[in-house]
């Protein structure tokens, strides 16, 4: 995934570029480059490597001009390199063009143009689309890129300038995010709303199939076919503080701490304060049959596949449905038994992975109604979906997604509950019992976080362990997973997640004094379980490190180490036991001195297969 940044106003464009891109470089990080137009020309310079290599190149060699694009890149074709890095341009480099998506058809696009004399010097899929414009240019930027379109297939966000119109900007999309900012005498193009929040709030999210021409006064939205269309302007919500870090080192920790606040404000905003009912307005019920849903789907990725699999023990433990979980990447091609009789649900904070988009359309093609839980509104996930439930964490910028997995959480436990009362599945006591405990969970997370010595002392303790392993089972099951997955993408120590009873199966023969092991034994239904695993770990000399309920004295007796969190319903324990494992990867990769907001070889979202 990558970000794109352009400007076209009075300014001087490379400034406002190089600010936006660094508000989009959690998109990708191997290189980045910038285009601005300088009288006739254009001038471009490029950088392998993050964004402050580029800043240094341009320190020396800024370019001149109030016309410009900017790219950020995570490397899809071709390796890293100053060949490869965008802007990509044509034969006679009087076009620029910047690119988000992978270009499916390009090597049969490449061969076309390589046979009509083009000269390519990059291994991307991008250049091909800057040829493309040359070939129709002749006197309109928007046409000659309309022309382009009607050639690609894939996804693509593209941004072109030209020195043929050097006040225009003209922007297209299709299945890669882009959205326009509207200034009084500029206008902005990017991959998202927080590149352009500094100089206005007055957006429009591209959709599918549609291109917009930008000049510093005018902007016109057209269609496939050439036909314009009105632009739907919308006012972003967003605050510049919820980007910026807040005081704290990281963007991770920031995100970590800022949990029980944003358990509070979904509590407030989904729970009346005056009857305890909750409040779904935006799902659609009616149209999603919600009250007669004979089986529910879900499909995401990565730590959302964790919380889809909490997600369907709170649906059949609460609301009675019988509950499917896939990887969207599986899910896609597996010719799924899904109809119009499932509600498929697509989990995602970005709105933007690739697989779970296609899962969603998938599903619609099989005629599910799909209801979507997203932290981006506006994403294509958002817009693809016939509803979609908000989990309102806020701008997540850090890689590594912490706060939003406890807001998926929390949205799927509200649901479930909302779910069980509209189908009749829950005592009335049990949900007044449940409203209490979620909100006791606000001041239960920062106890923990205001009391976390013991995490740092396991960090320092393990940081040059060379593996981890996480046990849980029933609710902390997929903790056990996201606890490794934390760890792993982080620090780059292998760490495996693992269901306790699984253990006996296979994965014990790993086990010996050199692997910390971490277990999720909350008190519960599956407390007894787990410490009998423990006992099996203890007899092979494993180093035991125990997330347990505070107040249990007896775990000390078979674990070196204890982290507690405080006492909940055991149906809500994720929501405390993953902020352990948070500070754990946290600090472990701290450590280990590793860039803990931009791991290497991972993007923030992964906006193509
Ligand atoms: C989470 O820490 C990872 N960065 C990654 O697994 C992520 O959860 C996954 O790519 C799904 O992203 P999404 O929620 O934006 O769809």
């Amino acid at each position: 995934m990558c970000g794109i940044v352009g400007y076209v106003g009075r300014e001087q464009a490379t400034p406002i570029i190089m600010e936006g891109l660094r508000r989009l470089e959690y998109r990708g990080y191997d290189s980045a480059g910038i285009a601005v137009i300088n009288g006739s020309a254009v001038h471009a310079v490029r950088e392998v490597g993050k964004l402050k290599a580029l800043r240094a190149r341009l320190e020396k060699e800024a370019p001149r001009g109030t016309t410009g694009i900017g790219h950020t890149r995570w490397a899809t074709h071709g390796v890293p390199s100053v060949a490869n890095a965008h802007p990509h341009h044509d034969c006679t480099r009087s076009f620029m063009l910047v690119h988000n998506g992978i270009i499916e058809n390009y090597a049969e696009i490449k061969d076309e143009l390589l046979h009509k004399g083009h000269v390519f010097v990059s291994e991307t899929d991008t250049e091909v689309v800057a040829h493309l414009i040359e070939a129709f240019y002749s006197g309109d930027l928007l046409e000659a890129m309309l022309s382009s379109m009607r050639q690609l297939r894939g996804a693509y966000a593209l941004a072109v300038i030209s020195s043929h119109e050097p006040d225009t900007i003209v922007a297209a999309r299709c299945g890669s995010p882009l959205v326009l900012g509207f200034g009084d005498d500029f206008n902005l193009v990017a991959s998202d709303a927080s590149a352009v929040l500094s100089h206005t709030r007055r957006v429009v999210y591209l959709d599918d199939h549609q291109a917009a021409r930008l000049r510093p006064n005018e902007s016109a939205i057209s269609d496939l076919g050439g036909n314009r269309l009105e632009p739907k302007i919308k006012e972003i919500s967003l605050n510049l503080s919820d980007i910026e870090k807040g005081g704290h080192p990281h963007f991770m920790i920031k995100e970590i701490f800022e949990q029980p606040s944003l358990v509070s404000d979904v509590l407030a905003r989904r729970i009346s304060p005056a009857t305890d009912e909750i409040r779904f307005s935006e799902t659609r019920d009616a149209e999603l049959g919600l009250e007669t849903v004979k089986k529910i789907m879900i499909v995401s990725c990565g730590t959302a596949y964790h919380a889809s699999m909490v997600g369907k023990y709170y649906l059949e433990n609460l609301a009675r449905v019988p509950v499917e979980v896939d990887i969207a990447s599986e899910f896609r091609y597996r010719n799924p038994v899904v109809n119009e009789e499932t509600l498929v649900i697509a989990i995602s904070q970005s709105g933007e992975t690739a697989d779970t988009l296609a899962g969603v359309k998938e599903a619609h093609g099989r005629g599910s109604r799909v209801l979507s839980v997203i932290n981006v509104e506006g994403s294509s996930i958002d817009r693809e979906s016939d509803a979609t439930l908000y989990v309102y964490a806020g701008p997540e910028i850090a890689v590594a997604s912490t706060k939003a997995y406890t807001a998926q959480l929390l949205s799927l436990a509200l649901f479930s509950l909302y779910l069980a009362r509209k189908r009749g599945t829950i005592e009335p006591e049990t949900y007044d019992e449940m409203i209490g405990e979620l909100r006791s969970i606000p001041a239960k997370m920062q106890w923990i976080l205001d009391n976390h010595e013991t995490v740092r002392t396991c960090a320092r303790k393990f940081s040059n362990a060379p593996n981890f392993l996480y046990l849980g089972r029933s609710y902390n099951y997929p903790n056990a997973l996201e606890g490794a997955l934390k760890l792993k993408e982080l620090s780059y120590i292998h760490a495996e997640g693992c269901s306790a009873g699984e253990m006996k199966h296979g994965p014990i023969a790993l086990v010996d004094s050199t692997f910390p092991v971490i277990c999720l034994v909350p008190d519960g239904k599956v407390y007894e379980k787990m410490l009998s695993n423990i006992q099996e770990l203890r007899a092979r000399r494993a180093v035991i490190i125990a997330v347990a309920t505070e107040g249990n004295e007896d775990i000390a007796r078979h674990c070196e180490h204890v982290i507690h969190v405080p006492r909940v319903h055991e149906l809500l324990s994720p929501l405390l036991t993953v902020i352990p494992l948070q500070l754990l990867a946290y600090h472990i990769t701290i450590n280990k001195g590793l860039d803990v907001d931009q791991p290497r070889n991972l993007a923030k979202s992964v906006t193509v297969e």
